[in-house]
């Protein structure tokens, strides 16, 4: 099969041809349709980002396929079935703390970078191997545009943390970084799944006035000013009301004080979901006031992607039209302009903007 291929940090991807993948018991074969180029690709393959893969690889997170071979353990799937695959692969050996990786993308600890050596590449290919518990069939309309569908790796990051927020339809959510790519994708599934309102705030006025317009009024945008009291100040107002939900889905570039600023407008026993990459490069920690929390009963939890019942239930409000992919932007590049597909990507992040990969086009 034609791959691209990542030798080594910071080397362009090389495409060209790789022996097909073989799947196992517990594993399906999965014919790659079409998977989403995240804007931050070009950051990992350089090694900006200091993420745990091991080249060479092929990478990729997920996508959109069609099975070509079905283990004898599944007992629904069948060859030519058109799939979701879920990147996030959780090591069947623990039930309670599974060891995870994200398929030919990264992973969390020793035991993740073990099950990441065993499941190392990911849908930058023709054909792609899973775990057979990570494909999930689609309705038969998403063969229409699989590119389009392959934005589920967006939407189910976000999703996976309103989930953990248990976000209650008529809630006021504030979304940390909703100008940003996974942040302007949990304003659309939080509308989706029923919020009330939802806060808007960034310094980016064009994708501020994005939102705005798609949205109208359950949507309130918040231009930022960097003054974190006067900035808390201005979100409030906006809110117009108590926040039930704060999820914070900053990059590792935005200072720690901006998730700050945007976590102390939750209520009284209200939640605040950490999604972002805010520390992961390094700066200050997030310093929450101790008396803060405790006196206001405040929930802060983080959220690594989604529990696997997330995926089933993105599909559904996908196929029911409660999450519309139409307004949404596709760029579609074929494998051999994977390295410009990249490229395209970190320079296209904005809002409801997608760079997608097809290898089975
Ligand atoms: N938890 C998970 O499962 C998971 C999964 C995938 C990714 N992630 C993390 O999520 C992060 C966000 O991804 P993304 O692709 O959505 O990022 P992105 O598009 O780069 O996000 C940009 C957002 O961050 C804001 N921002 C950037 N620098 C800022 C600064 N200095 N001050 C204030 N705001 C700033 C931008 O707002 P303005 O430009 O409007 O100011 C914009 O809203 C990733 O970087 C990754 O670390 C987490």
């Amino acid at each position: 099969m034609r791959a691209a291929t990542l030798t080594a940090f910071g080397a362009p991807l090389e495409v060209g041809d790789v022996p097909d993948p073989e799947a196992g018991t517990g594993e399906v074969l999965v014919e790659v349709l079409a998977t989403c180029v995240p804007p931050y690709a070009a950051e990992v393959f350089s090694g900006e980002r200091r993420y745990p893969l091991e080249p060479p690889v092929v990478p990729g997170v997920g996508g959109i396929g069609r099975l070509v071979r079905v283990g004898p353990d599944a007992t629904k799937l069948e060859v030519g079935d058109l799939v979701w695959c879920d990147s996030t692969v959780r090591a069947r050996d623990d039930a309670l703390t599974p060891d995870i990786t994200l398929q030919g993308w990264s992973s969390r600890g020793e035991g993740g970078a073990r099950l990441a050596r065993y499941l190392h590449d990911g849908s930058f290919a023709e054909l792609m191997r899973v775990p057979t518990e990570n494909v999930y069939p689609l309705p038969a309309g998403a063969a229409a545009d699989p590119a389009r569908w392959s934005a589920l790796g967006v939407h189910t990051i976000p999703y996976g943390g309103l989930l953990a927020g248990r976000l209650a339809a008529g809630e006021t959510v504030l979304i940390s970084g909703a100008t940003g790519n996974l942040g302007s994708s949990a304003v659309a599934v939080a509308l989706a799944m029923g919020a009330g309102h939802v806060v808007a705030p960034g310094r980016n006025r064009a994708a501020l006035d994005l939102l705005a317009g798609r949205f109208g009024p359950r949507l309130s945008p918040v231009g930022l000013s960097g003054d974190e009291d006067a900035d808390r100040a201005a979100t409030a107002a906006a809110a117009g009301g108590p926040i039930d939900l704060v999820l914070d889905l900053l990059p590792p570039q935005a200072p720690s004080s901006v998730t700050r600023a945007a976590a102390m407008t939750v209520r009284e026993y209200g939640r605040v979901v950490l999604m972002g990459g805010v520390g992961m490069l390094g700066g200050a920690d997030l310093a929450l006031p101790y008396p803060w929390l405790m006196r206001n009963s405040v929930t802060v939890r983080g959220q690594w992607m989604y529990p696997r019942t997330a995926n089933a239930g993105m599909i559904r409000l996908v196929a029911t039209g409660a999450l519309d992919l139409a307004p949404e932007r596709v760029t579609r590049f074929g494998l051999d302009r994977a390295g410009d597909a990249v490229a395209h990507a970190a320079a296209h992040g904005g809002p409801f903007d997608r760079t997608v990969l097809t290898p089975g086009a």
